[in-house]
């Protein structure tokens, strides 16, 4: 029987400096009531440059702790791989950083670039080679400073996004758990709703810790949203359907946290209520390929994954890009 990858480990972090919808206030015309009722969120994470808080640093830390959940050390890693659209230099990749960090000297490092959608990507390649035997031990990261590349003079966007990392460790299983399966989808036709605009972003004074990059993102939410809804609730149900599921099947959903109003559209879609779906948006924004890893982590740290539970992640990203992977817990 052909192998998949189980996850046996996970682990996230965030930056310390929290930055609240309140201080936001003083920089553009917006209120915290706006952005907790147009988006959900009150607060983000912000790294500060010189903190070790860069992309592979926070990379670097939540892998540590999925190694230690899992039990594995960092030599026995064959493949390393971080979602991200913003890592610390164009080259070398975040990833590599990370095997330098954890001295993984055995491993294949590379970075995958597929807007939010990076870490269920980066899943499906290292659940792909665990299948084909080329790899045994993979640890799969999604890992962004997405502060260095908002706009933030821009009420729109500067509103939405924060900081942080989340990681996970597989290991080959032949039982019928594990990663089962990914549905991934893009359409190019649709890149100039969300993509990156050649030139640096002002800094507020209060925020000059952020090392800026010299592009910053731009979006057209209103367009996106739409979207977004449609296509995560089809692919959603096309994942499922696949392994013979429902949606009475999932104990969990979650979910890319981009905007709450998204996340609850979808849910009603799929007629899962909201008491099975994880969603942490209100403390982090939107981290981009972070989301899920971050999400899953506190999921299984609180204890709500179980061994058989059928968990569903979906994501939906810059390129456009977006995916469905449904997952049974290990024991
Ligand atoms: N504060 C106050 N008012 C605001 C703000 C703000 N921060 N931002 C926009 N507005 C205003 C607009 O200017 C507009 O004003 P107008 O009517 O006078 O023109 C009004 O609010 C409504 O704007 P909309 O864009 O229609 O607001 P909407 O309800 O769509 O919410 C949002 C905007 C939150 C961006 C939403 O469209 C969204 O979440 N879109 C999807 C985002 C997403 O999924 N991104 C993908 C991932 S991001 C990434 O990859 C990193």
């Amino acid at each position: 029987m052909m192998a998949r990858g189980r996850i046996v480990g996970t682990g996230s972090t965030t930056p310390r400096r929290i930055l609240t919808n309140k201080e936001l206030e003083s920089i553009v015309d917006t209120s915290d009531e706006w952005i907790t009722r147009r988006t959900g969120i009150k607060e983000r994470r912000i790294s500060s440059n010189g903190r070790g808080e860069n992309t592979s640093d926070m990379a670097t830390t939540a892998s540590l702790k999925a190694l230690q959940m899992a039990g594995i050390s960092p030599e026995t890693l064959d493949m390393i791989v971080v979602g991200t659209v913003t890592p610390d230099r164009q080259f070398p990749s975040a990833a590599c950083f990370v095997q330098k960090a954890l001295d993984a000297g055995k491993a294949m490092a590379f970075d995958v670039s597929a807007g939010c959608s990076g870490f269920l990507y980066a899943l499906s390649i290292a659940n792909n080679a665990i299948g084909t035997g080329n790899c045994k031990n993979a640890l799969v990261i999604g890992a962004e400073r997405l502060s260095g590349i908002t706009n933030w003079e821009d009420r729109n966007t500067c509103v939405l996004l924060g900081d942080g990392a989340g990681a996970v460790v597989l290991t080959p299983s032949t039982e019928p758990d594990g990663i089962l399966s990914t549905h991934l989808r893009s359409d190019g036709n649709l890149w100039d709703l969300l993509y990156s605009f050649d030139e640096r972003s002002k800094i507020p004074d209060f925020l000059d810790t952020i090392e800026t990059k010299p592009f910053f993102l731009k979006m057209e939410g209103n367009r996106l949203f739409k979207k977004a809804v449609s296509c995560l609730a089809k692919i959603a149900v096309r994942a499922l359907e696949y392994h013979g599921l429902s949606c009475d099947s999932v104990k969990l959903m979650v979910p890319h946290q981009a905007n709450l109003r998204i996340i609850r559209a979808v849910a009603e879609r799929l007629d899962i209520p909201m008491d099975r779906v994880y969603t942490n948006i209100e403390k982090y924004g939107n981290t981009s390929s972070a989301t899920i890893p971050i999400a899953l982590d506190e999921a299984n740290r609180e204890g709500l994954l179980k061994p058989d539970d059928y968990v569903l992640l979906v994501t939906f990203g810059a390129g456009l890009t977006w995916g469905a992977s449904v997952v049974r817990w290990s024991p």
